[in-house]
C-alpha cells in the first residue's frame, strides 16, 4: 500500500481529486466507484470546480457507490442517493442512467443486491474505488467479521456504526438498522483504490491498517492484500503510524 502524506483535509481531498480528474481525462469512459461521508466531500467540491473552470467532462462516466440505507429513497435527505446527488453528480455533466447507487426502497432486497453485482459486472468492473474507512475499520458497511469473499449483500449496522452516523439525523432511533453495501470482495476487485482518512478519530483504525494482521475482524486490512492501493491521509490520521 502506498501511503501518502497530506498537510490537512484539503490536502488530502486535492490529491484525491487529481488521480479522479486524470483518470477520467484519460479514459473518457471510466467507472469510478463513489463514497458518502465527511471524508470524500472535498473531493467531490474539488471534481466539481475543476469541472467548472478546466471543463473536465464526466459525459462518458459511469459511477456506481458503495452502499446505501434501507427504507431510504432518494428523495429522503439522508439517503445516500441524495447526498450524491446534492454533493456531486447535480454539479456534473454525467448522465443520469450512468449512476447506480443501491435501491435500499427495493420490495426485494436480496434480488436487488444481485442486480447491483450484474451492473458491476457489466460495466467490466471499477477502475477507481473512492474509499473511507470507519473507526472499527468498515469500508462501505462491511463490519467487522464480514467475509472478504462478500460481494453486494444486506447488513445490520452496527450500534458503534449507527452512533457514528447519527449526527446526521434528528434521533440516534431514526439512523436506520440495515444498509446494502457493496461487499469486500466487489470492492477488493477495483482495478486502482484511494482510501481516504483525516483527522484524530481515524489514527487508530490507519494504526491499524498499517501494521496489523490482514483479518476480517479488521475489514479494511483486505486492502494489504491489493496490489494498487493508495492511503491518502491527513497529519492527524497518521498520527499513530
Ligand atoms: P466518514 O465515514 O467519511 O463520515 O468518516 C467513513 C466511513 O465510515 O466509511
Amino acid at each position: 500500500m502506498k501511503i501518502v502524506a497530506a498537510e490537512n483535509k484539503y490536502d488530502m481531498s486535492r490529491q484525491a481529486a487529481a488521480v479522479i480528474i486524470e483518470r477520467v481525462r484519460t479514459k473518457p469512459s471510466t467507472t469510478l466507484g463513489l463514497a458518502t461521508g465527511s471524508t470524500p466531500e472535498g473531493t467531490y467540491r474539488e471534481l466539481i470546480e475543476n469541472h467548472r473552470l478546466e471543463g473536465t467532462s464526466y459525459s462518458d462516466v459511469s459511477t456506481v457507490n458503495l452502499d446505501e440505507y434501507v427504507g431510504l429513497g432518494s428523495d429522503d435527505p439522508n439517503s445516500f442517493r441524495h447526498f450524491m446527488d446534492v454533493k456531486l453528480f447535480q454539479h456534473l455533466d454525467i448522465s443520469r442512467n450512468q449512476i447506480h447507487i443501491p435501491d435500499g426502497t427495493a420490495l426485494d432486497l436480496e434480488s436487488e443486491c444481485q442486480r447491483y453485482d450484474i451492473i458491476i459486472d457489466k460495466l467490466g468492473g471499477i477502475d477507481v474505488q473512492l474509499l473511507g474507512i470507519g473507526e472499527n475499520g468498515h469500508i462501505g458497511f462491511n463490519e467487522p467479521g464480514t467475509s472478504f469473499q462478500s460481494r453486494t449483500h444486506i447488513v445490520g449496522l452496527t450500534e458503534s456504526t449507527r452512533k457514528a452516523n447519527a449526527r446526521f439525523f434528528e434521533s440516534f432511533e431514526d439512523v436506520p438498522r440495515y444498509a446494502l453495501t457493496m461487499g469486500i470482495e466487489s470492492i477488493f476487485r477495483s482495478r486502482q483504490i484511494l482510501l481516504l482518512a483525516s483527522g484524530p478519530a481515524k489514527a487508530a483504525a490507519i494504526e491499524r491498517l498499517v501494521h496489523g494482521e490482514v483479518s476480517e475482524a479488521f475489514p479494511a486490512s483486505v486492502l494489504n492484500m491489493h496490489g494498487n492501493v493508495t492511503l491518502i491521509a491527513d497529519k492527524e490520521a497518521l498520527a499513530l503510524v
